[in-house]
């Protein structure tokens, strides 16, 4: 006799599994189910597995067959459910350790759509692009169209990262709703219920068309990366046809400028600042924004969020960290960590409100190595520094400090270029090409390491440098 079981929505981990459940206790053998996911159910189907009388207990199903199965079920094939319940109905009759076959043709099958499905969901979160609706502040609506239905699994990483922005994320099947607290999911939309542009693409537009390397261009790969599926989400899309097409002669100028200039030094801070070319609305508000959406390096993935500077914007300090730490990651706030508390300490003995200062980082990401459940700050390199520049030379036109204080050889790095050597310059105020003070000295979580016994003397010779900078008229 024929069943039909029903799951709704189709992607339902709970749906399939009080079907599967019932088919399974009614003995119901795969090939006696019919899966009509989605309520496709026509007026001569077979009656639902529900109803079936069971003929056994619930059998015990293992943890690695739920874990594969909520995978599975979000993606758009239609007979999902029924290799799912082939799968099962295998593990619960003698084979335990299917699962653990790989050359079987149903494994083989289910794990195939599980990476589909989570390629599907890493490419959600990198490509995913909010725009602010107009008229009101901080809301936000963004459109997707993912290959799979992946809405509720990719979600709340979204509710993580943008904890404290209201967004909603809408696609063709369902809709996703973050109101600061809660998230909630409806019934999908259309292209033309999320707003069509806003001032922060423009900011990211002119951003990555700066950073584009040309010499890196490899357009294979980067269709790999950046299937042209999705380039309509993406507001940098736009450009890449006109970046592409300009490679080759953008490579040349830079082989002929680099046979000119001296070997060796690659003065990063030299870099054109790109802050004057961004066009909209660039104030710290505008620009914390945009950052959060950064991609320019690959460190936005595994951290929580873009820890942007903060501070008042007519600020006459300008304190440069490194790059946020574990606490910094996971508030969104720059030193408040155990190295912030040092420099608290600092800046009370030296009597200076920390709320004066507009303090960032030359890294705007945490870049760690997970260790069990530790997160290891691990140093950024020239790439990170390099992608985060335009950030910041955004940040210093904006804040046009009278110093600038870089903490740490990151921070001086990002401001004195790649030759600069701390230790034989820390404390000196030195003049930029821009006519701005800088100075450089260590890093407050360099002290923190130091041994008990030399810890006192470094804290000292530190604030002695950063006295240099506070007690000028
Ligand atoms: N270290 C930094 O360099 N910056 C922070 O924000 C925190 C720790």
């Amino acid at each position: 006799m024929m069943w039909s079981a029903s799951v709704e929505p189709a992607w339902s981990i709970d749906g399939f599994r009080e079907a599967a459940r019932a088919a399974l206790r009614a003995e119901v053998a795969p090939e006696h189910l019919d899966w009509q996911a989605g309520g496709q159910g026509g007026l001569l189907a077979a009656p639902e597995v529900q109803s079936a009388s069971a003929q056994r207990g619930a059998p015990r199903v293992p943890t690695a067959f739920v874990e594969l199965a909520e995978t599975v079920l979000c993606h758009r094939d239609p007979a999902r459910h029924a290799l799912l319940y082939r799968l099962l109905w295998r593990i619960v009759h003698g084979e335990r350790h299917l699962l653990s076959v790989p050359t079987d043709g149903d494994v083989r099958q289910a794990m195939q759509w599980a990476r589909e499905v989570r390629r599907d969901s890493h490419k959600m979160k990198a490509f995913v692009r909010f725009r602010e609706v107009p008229g009101e502040q901080d809301r936000f609506i963004a459109w997707f169209e993912p290959a799979h239905h992946i809405l509720h699994r990719v979600a709340p990483f979204f509710a993580r990262r943008f904890a404290g922005m209201r967004w909603a994320i809408l696609t063709p099947d369902a809709s996703a709703l973050w109101d600061g607290e809660v998230l909630r999911f409806g019934s999908g939309g259309m292209p033309s219920d999320a707003p069509a542009f806003d001032d922060g693409e423009d900011l990211w537009r002119t951003y990555y068309a700066h950073i584009f390397n040309p010499a890196r261009l490899n357009p294979r790969m980067m269709r790999q990366e950046m299937p042209t599926r999705y380039w309509k989400h993406l507001p940098e899309a736009q450009l890449l046809p006109a970046l592409i097409q300009g490679a080759g002669a953008r490579v040349r100028d830079m082989a002929e400028r680099e046979h000119a200039l001296p070997k060796r030094r690659i003065p990063v801070a030299s870099m054109p600042p790109p802050a004057s070319e961004l066009s909209g609305d660039r104030s710290l508000a505008a620009l914390r924004r945009a950052a959060q959406g950064c991609r320019a390096c690959p460190l936005w993935e595994p951290a929580t969020q873009t820890v942007f500077g903060e501070g008042p914007e007519d600020a006459r300090v300008l304190v440069l960290g490194e790059q946020p730490g574990d606490m910094e990651d996971l508030s969104g706030r720059p030193f408040v960590g155990p190295a912030g508390k040092l420099l608290d300490r600092a800046l009370g003995e030296l009597g200076i409100d920390r709320a004066q200062l507009y303090l960032t980082n030359a890294v705007k990401h945490f870049r760690f190595e997970r260790r069990g459940k530790l997160r290891l700050h691990r140093n950024p390199e020239l790439l990170h520094v390099q992608s985060c520049r335009a950030w910041l030379a955004a940040e210093i036109e904006r804040v046009q400090p009278r110093v600038i204080v870089c903490l740490g050889a990151t921070a001086a790095l990002a401001v004195f270029g790649a030759d600069f050597r701390l230790m034989e310059r820390r404390g000196v105020l030195e003049h930029l090409h821009d006519g701005t003070l800088a100075l450089a000295t260590v890093h407050p979580a360099w002290i923190l390491r130091q041994p008990d016994r030399l810890q006192d003397e470094a804290y000292r010779h530190w604030l002695d440098d950063l006295r240099n900078v506070f007690t000028r008229p």
